[in-house]
């Protein structure tokens, strides 16, 4: 009995570590994140200084297969822009990050709802085909102010404008 539960012990005790070992050898060989693959890393510390967030707004993409990048921060207690004008019909990727805590965002009426972390950018494409208004919403609590951060997406026909 005793010897049994000696070889037991062994035996748990070393697939343990063997488990360990795999997952620290894959961790540092894939480089792997918490972050999923594909997403974006940045300093929330310097999000002012990228020149993606320095003016966050529609811009129209130097690459890929979509009209427009659109960037938003999302910081307490606001989003920026406060407002975007996006032609109806293009193609939009939206990027979004956080300089500060967890924020949500959320675009009403559409399949847009991603989180806003800081050290990370989400991106989704959307094609807007439909003339409107989104509103966007922050739907992770983020302090006093969560219920107040509100931004607005106008599907129109025409020019752009940034705010
Ligand atoms: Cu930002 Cu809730």
């Amino acid at each position: 009995m005793h010897k049994f539960e000696k070889i037991w012990i062994t035996l748990g005790t070393s697939s343990l570590a063997l488990f360990l070992i795999i997952l620290g050898i894959s961790a540092v060989h894939g480089g792997h994140t918490p972050a999923a693959s594909g997403i974006e890393t940045i300093n929330p510390e310097h999000v002012r200084d990228d020149e993606r967030f320095k003016e966050p707004g529609l811009v129209e993409a130097t690459s890929g297969d979509h009209d427009y990048d659109l960037y938003f921060v999302a910081s307490a207690f606001m989003y920026e822009p406060g407002e975007v004008e996006i032609p109806v019909g293009s193609k939009v990727k939206v990027h979004v990050t956080s300089p500060d805590v967890v924020h949500g965002f959320q675009v009403v009426g559409t399949n847009i709802n991603m989180m806003a972390e800081p050290g990370l950018i989400s991106t989704y494409d959307m094609t807007f085909d439909e003339p409107g208004e989104h509103l966007i919403l922050c739907n992770e609590y983020c302090g006093v102010g969560h219920a107040d951060m509100t931004s607005k997406l106008k599907i129109v026909d025409g020019g752009t404008t940034n705010d």
